[in-house]
């Protein structure tokens, strides 16, 4: 939907020769950071390519409820922050839309400040687990009131005196990390998430630039990161990196497009956030990392992709699930137009994500000819090669921006056209998706 309610249904039919430069926006995961961060530090933060989609909006919003001053004058976003434990009580209700980073990442910041607050979002949003955060939040003395199995609209009491906490995440989840090193901040003493398995580290690394100390070893037991509580947070200059959860678009589209020669300049290459691009080499995609520099302390490059006619379908390991959780859903339809079966094992986080993904792009695939095995934490699509994927059918996209971009990408290269009813919630994410992809010679249009 968009966000004045209406659903906006769209149709993408087979295209040729995409061709220039895709710029894509900033990284959604770095913007909600700098956002929570620069509110969190005493002085000006000023942030520049920060991607202004809905939830990252939202989370300015939420900002200036807790107290903080976000504005933006020219090109770069002013946050006044309050200091670690200076956040204000909200008047009113903090609606997070569709973003369970946005929503996550401030009950974990708030959570230590004697102030209580409000939680809700989206149909889709109210619809996600938030135990995964409450849990851990309470053993700092947090209080969480929601609606059953620990949904939105939720109440969090602050703990006044708040514990250290030691925590082992029992889910791979990015969120679930940073809401407890947030929350940590305005603990007394040394807070540790340990975690199994490595998931993006921007809040490790945007904490320690802040002037926080935080200490990340590899155990036996996995990650271990220990956070040196109520340190003073410094305002800082930060230079978001493009997305490379939204470059994911225009790259698989060029992949599977013939006569495709696409750059996407300057992504992010955080090698916590870069597995599709591996995997898309795996698969034999004419795929090159160009000019690869490290820019505000991530790794960067230029993403050159091709039309790739003989793609393979491969065994994605488990443990790469993480590096590329959100690319999931595109990397479905590029297995649709490779030779033999991709399979995706260890991938149980995909059906609580936006959407159920492993089941909205199922029922996709299938409605456009792909044949797809699931089970509860792994999927299998069985590709039918360049040129033999049939298209056709209606998709949802479930409120789901990556499933409603996912399949209007697919609709590029079918022999019919691709609908999805609802392309509004692609501007949560990626409000320039539309034009972009027209740029490049795609043909997606809104019905
Ligand atoms: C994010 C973490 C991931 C990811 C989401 C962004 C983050 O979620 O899917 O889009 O910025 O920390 P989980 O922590 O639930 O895996």
């Amino acid at each position: 939907m968009s966000s004045h309610g209406e659903a906006i249904p769209m149709i993408a039919r087979r295209s040729s020769g995409l061709s220039g430069e895709a710029h894509v926006p900033g990284d959604k995961s770095i913007s909600h950071r700098s956002l929570i961060l620069g509110a969190m530090a005493v002085g000006e933060t000023r942030v520049t390519g920060l991607l202004e989609g809905q939830d990252v909006l939202d989370t300015a919003k939420a900002m200036r409820a807790f107290g903080a001053e976000v504005e933006k004058r020219g090109d770069t976003w002013h946050v006044n922050g309050v200091g670690v434990g200076g956040f204000a009580e909200p008047e009113q209700v903090i609606d997070c839309g569709n973003s369970g980073t946005g929503v996550r990442l401030i009950m974990g910041a708030m959570a230590t400040t004697p102030i209580t607050a409000t939680f809700t979002g989206d149909a889709s949003l109210n619809k996600r687990p938030m135990a995964r955060v409450t849990d851990p939040l309470a053993l700092f003395g947090a209080q969480a009131v929601g609606r059953e199995g620990g949904r939105l609209p939720m109440t969090i009491v602050g703990a006044r005196d708040p514990l250290p906490v030691r925590y082992a995440t029992p889910v791979p989840s990015a969120q679930v990390k940073s809401a407890v090193l947030l929350a940590g901040l305005n603990a007394p003493g040394e807070t540790v998430v340990i975690e199994r398995e490595a998931t993006r580290d921007h809040s490790e690394r945007m904490l320690t630039g802040f002037g926080a100390k935080v200490v990340t070893e590899e155990t036996e037991e996995g990650r271990v990161i220990t956070l040196t509580g109520q340190p003073e947070l410094k305002p800082q200059v930060i230079v978001v990196p493009r997305d490379p959860s939204s470059a994911a678009f225009p790259v698989c589209a060029a992949l599977i497009t013939e006569g495709s020669d696409v750059l996407v300049p300057n992504i992010g290459l955080n090698p916590t956030r870069a597995g599709l691009f591996f995997t898309l080499q795996e698969m034999g995609a004419d795929l090159t990392f160009e000019n690869p520099r490290e820019e505000g302390g991530e790794p960067v490059a230029d993403l050159r992709a091709r039309f790739s006619p003989d793609l393979k379908g491969i065994e994605v390991p488990a443990e790469r699930a993480a590096s590329m959780i959100d690319e999931y859903p595109v990397l479905s339809v590029v297995a649709s137009f490779a030779e033999g079966k991709t399979h995706m094992p260890g991938v149980k986080e995909l059906r609580v994500k936006e959407s159920d993904r492993i089941d909205a792009m199922a029922t996709g695939l299938r409605a456009n000819g792909v044949e797809v095995d699931e089970g509860e934490d792994w999927w299998t699509v069985h590709g039918r090669g360049h040129g033999n994927v049939p298209g056709g059918a209606e998709t949802a996209s479930h409120l789901d921006h990556r499933i409603a971009m996912s399949f209007l990408v697919m609709g590029l290269a079918t022999t019919e056209p691709v609908r999805v009813d609802d392309g509004g919630p692609i501007a949560t994410s990626f409000p320039i998706f539309e034009p972009l992809m027209s740029g490049l010679g795609a043909v997606i249009e809104r019905l």
